[in-house]
């Protein structure tokens, strides 16, 4: 069975996906920045990748062997940057299946550093990647 990447997974968002992966014994590892913090959010048992959106190293590391990705990325100015980040370092590592979870409002055309018009870009720029299978909204 394949490896899921779930980033963004100590998220209001991410950790119900690392919850519902779990409940189905479905591989996967939790990107976080603080193992600490997100042991004491998913529970001693979680599989944990250390990383950083800033860091593509680290990134690199995280996705190793993975082959599918879900992509929540925080809201942050840096979010098309981080998004970016985390689609090379997924494609780089052979994942060829992958959700980007959008933003309420996200929108091409929307002042440039609203955190919530990123999310349209960090869309398009997943377009613009070599993942084979893509999901994410229309704009
Ligand atoms: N909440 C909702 O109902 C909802 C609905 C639809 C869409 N969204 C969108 O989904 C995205 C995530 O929302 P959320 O509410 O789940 O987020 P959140 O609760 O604010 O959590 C942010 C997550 O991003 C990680 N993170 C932050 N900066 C990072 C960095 N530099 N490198 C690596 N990981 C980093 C944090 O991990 P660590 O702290 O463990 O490193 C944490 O898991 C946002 O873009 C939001 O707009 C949210």
């Amino acid at each position: 069975m394949t490896t899921v990447v779930v980033t963004g997974a100590t998220g209001n968002v991410g950790r119900h996906v690392v919850s519902e992966l779990g409940r189905r014994g479905i591989p996967h590892r939790a990107l976080t920045r603080n193992l600490e913090r997100a042991t004491a959010v998913l529970g001693p048992g979680a599989d944990l990748g250390q990383g950083d959106f800033t860091d593509r190293d680290s990134l690199r590391a995280a996705f190793a062997g993975a082959e599918q990705a879900f992509l929540s990325c925080a809201n942050d100015p840096r979010q098309v940057e981080n998004a970016a980040n985390a689609i090379e370092a997924a494609a780089t590592a052979g994942v060829r299946q992958s959700v980007l979870l959008s933003t309420v409002g996200a929108e091409v055309g929307r002042r440039r550093r609203s955190p919530i018009s990123t999310a349209a870009s960090s869309s398009a720029c997943a377009r613009r990647g070599s993942l084979s299978w893509f999901s994410g909204p229309a704009s």
